[in-house]
């Protein structure tokens, strides 16, 4: 959570903030500010709200320069506020600190400030102890100080300093939370994420745990946490700018809905030789090692979470391994029995997810060997990692994730499959049969979202229901949290994903007149199990939309509306089954007039506990 970017060189720094910022409001947009070194001060401008609203301001407040830092914030400690946005500063204001992550242990620090120093606090953030505590052990040499700051300092943290009496610096830090560094001529950048930096330049270092970085225009320099200085290769972004545009879609979130045939075939294709046998280059486990693993967890948060059930149902249908799923926040603390038969599956959109990286840490420290499916190349999960699958699609910028869902969940059944070769518990027909239906996946997607009207008419209709509950069986239940999910965090609408089979073991109750379910039910051999649980809730009152399997017919006479997925094999349906989830969410929270790709309260990427 919270955007950083910082710049250094010839160019005015403040529209190289603002450009930069605009890329990272994802991460954090309930403030934002910049500091930038003019003229001998330090000047701070800082507003609540989104990006626009200082960006207006600075209009009439011009600032120039040409060494600054920048912040969009998502709150932690202290409300959205003017006073609580970053920069922050010292007393004297000579030290400005943006800070993405959370200090676990400022309250103490802070009274230590107030106590000794009798420093007069100007919010209520964690961040704030930062700037006072550089200021502290200021004697001529930013750099120094800020190593004796963070010494100080326990939790998550990627900051950036700039100080009056050494404008021609900048001093970045990372730990557990993610930053870069952009490489120019004549100038340089620090940022959280690359799509900051990509009018800029394309030449990244990827800055590691516990570094601490020294910026001036002419070069960049790299230490450990020791003080000794650390080579890094150049990092070259491949991908383009305009993936992190709109392209003329009202939102990033339809432009990402629309890419998922891409992303799939992506994902797929370049993982298949010509033989359709599975080529996973960042993944090394062979059969001794299959041998060895006696347990498989699969961590991970939110949407990821979801396609881990996936995950789990492949591996265990495919591969038949058995396999635990849990969400990464919960797993971290409940001291789960991991060891070096155990391989641990994380999968994360970013690679940077907090929980996420805690979990693997975890399972790393007590022997298992670590897989991650990972959407962002070089992000921390992704470099914690034993073995690494990639999945292509793009960066996703809307916070509700789409693309990156379908995306993993090709990547789990291509990790099912070849785990299910690898043992040899598969015969070749049916793993021919399961890749040629993988490999109509993206013209089935494509083909339902070309005929959108049916979900537009729906989500016109029922956008005022302030209830709606997904249901199904099987692997449908595991895209029922989904589509749940997709709907509650862009729509503010509460909803509630369950199993059919445990509605009548209480949450039936909760069905009165007009209330929406989305009955998914895609697989034939639960087929008549679901139109039995949709009967159950119409005779109660509930307005039913049934997801199913076109040609299977019957479900329209229980069913107020059908939505109709291509026919495929059963295993495969989450694929496409979703596709209408996201698209009534999707529509849903159009007209009900949110910010889809903004949503309240949320971020992108989620870096703290
Ligand atoms: O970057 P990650 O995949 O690790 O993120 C995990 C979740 O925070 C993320 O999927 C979140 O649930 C999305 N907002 C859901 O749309």
């Amino acid at each position: 959570m919270c955007g950083i970017v910082g710049y250094i060189g010839d160019k005015e720094v403040t529209e190289v903030l603002i450009e930069g910022l605009s890329r990272l409001e994802y991460r954090g947009y309930d403030s934002s500010g910049i500091a930038v070194y003019d003229q001998g001060e330090v000047h701070v401008r800082k507003y609540k709200g989104r990006l626009s609203i200082l960006a207006d301001h600075l209009k009439e407040e011009t600032l120039t320069g040409v060494v600054g830092i920048g912040h969009t914030r998502w709150a932690t400690h202290g409300e959205p506020s003017d006073r609580n946005a970053h920069p922050h500063t010292n007393v004297s204001g000579n030290i400005a600190v943006i800070h993405n992550g959370i200090i676990e242990n400022y309250m103490k620090i802070k009274e230590w400030l107030i106590e000794e120093k009798g420093i007069e606090f100007k919010s209520e953030t964690d961040s704030e102890i930062i700037a006072h505590l550089v200021d502290h052990y200021y004697e001529g040499d930013l750099l120094k100080a800020v190593y004796k700051a963070i010494d100080k300092m326990e939790g998550a943290y990627a900051i950036g300093v700039i100080c009056k009496d050494e404008p021609d610096k900048i001093v970045a830090v990372r730990k557990d939370s993610p930053l870069i560094v952009g490489l120019g001529e004549g100038e340089n950048f620090i940022a959280s994420d690359i799509p900051a930096l990509l009018k800029y330049t394309r030449k990244m270092y990827l800055i590691e745990n516990d570094e601490v970085v020294l910026l001036t225009k002419e070069g960049v320099t790299i230490f450990n946490e020791l003080g000794q200085k650390m080579d890094r290769e150049v990092f070259h972004v491949t991908w383009d700018a305009e993936a992190a545009e709109k392209e003329g879609y009202e939102h990033f979130m339809k432009k990402e809905i629309h890419e998922q045939p891409k992303g799939i075939s992506e994902t797929l294709l370049r993982r298949l030789d010509n033989e359709d046998n599975i080529v996973l280059d960042g993944i090394k486990i062979t059969k001794e090692d299959l041998e060895n693993i006696n347990k498989i967890y699969i961590v991970a948060c939110g949407t990821a979470y979801h396609a881990g059930l996936v995950g789990r149902y492949a591996i265990e249908k495919f591969a038949k391994i058995p396999v635990e799923v849990d969400v990464a926040s919960e797993f971290r603390y409940r001291d789960p029995f991991v060891d070096d038969k155990t391989l641990f599956i994380a999968i994360s959109q970013s690679g940077e997810t907090l929980d996420t990286l805690a979990a693997l840490r975890e399972a790393k420290r007590k022997g298992a060997r670590i897989l991650s499916v990972v959407n962002v190349v070089g992000s921390s999960v992704a470099r914690e990692s034993d073995d690494v699958f990639y999945t292509w699609a793009g960066p996703e910028i809307a916070v509700a994730s789409t693309k990156a869902y379908t995306t993993q969940l090709v990547a789990m059944y291509l990790i099912a499959l070849h785990m299910a070769t690898t043992k040899g518990v598969m015969d070749q027909a049916k793993y021919k049969e399961v890749i040629a239906e993988l490999k109509t996946m993206p013209d089935k997607v494509k083909s339902m979202l070309e005929n959108l009207n049916e979900i537009q008419f729906l989500a016109d209709a029922q956008f005022n229901n302030e209830s709606v509950f997904f249901m199904g069986r099987g692997v449908d239940v595991h895209v029922a949290h989904e589509g749940s999910l997709k709907l509650k965090e862009i729509s503010y609408i509460n909803s509630f994903a369950i199993a059919a089979g445990e509605l009548k073991h209480g949450t039936i109750a909760l069905i009165e007149d007009g209330t929406l379910v989305i009955a998914l039910a895609t697989q034939d051999h639960l087929y008549d199990k679901m139109l039995s649980n949709i009967q159950e809730v119409r005779a109660r009152g509930a307005y039913v939309v049934g997801v199913a399997k076109e040609g299977n017919k019957e479900i329209e006479k229980t069913a107020d509306v059908v939505l109709y997925v291509p026919e495929t094999m059963d295993e495969l349906t989450p694929i496409l089954s979703v596709i209408p989830l996201q698209l009534v969410a999707y529509y849903i929270s159009v007209a009900r007039g949110c910010d889809v790709d903004k949503p309240k309260n949320l971020a992108k990427s989620v870096t703290v506990e």
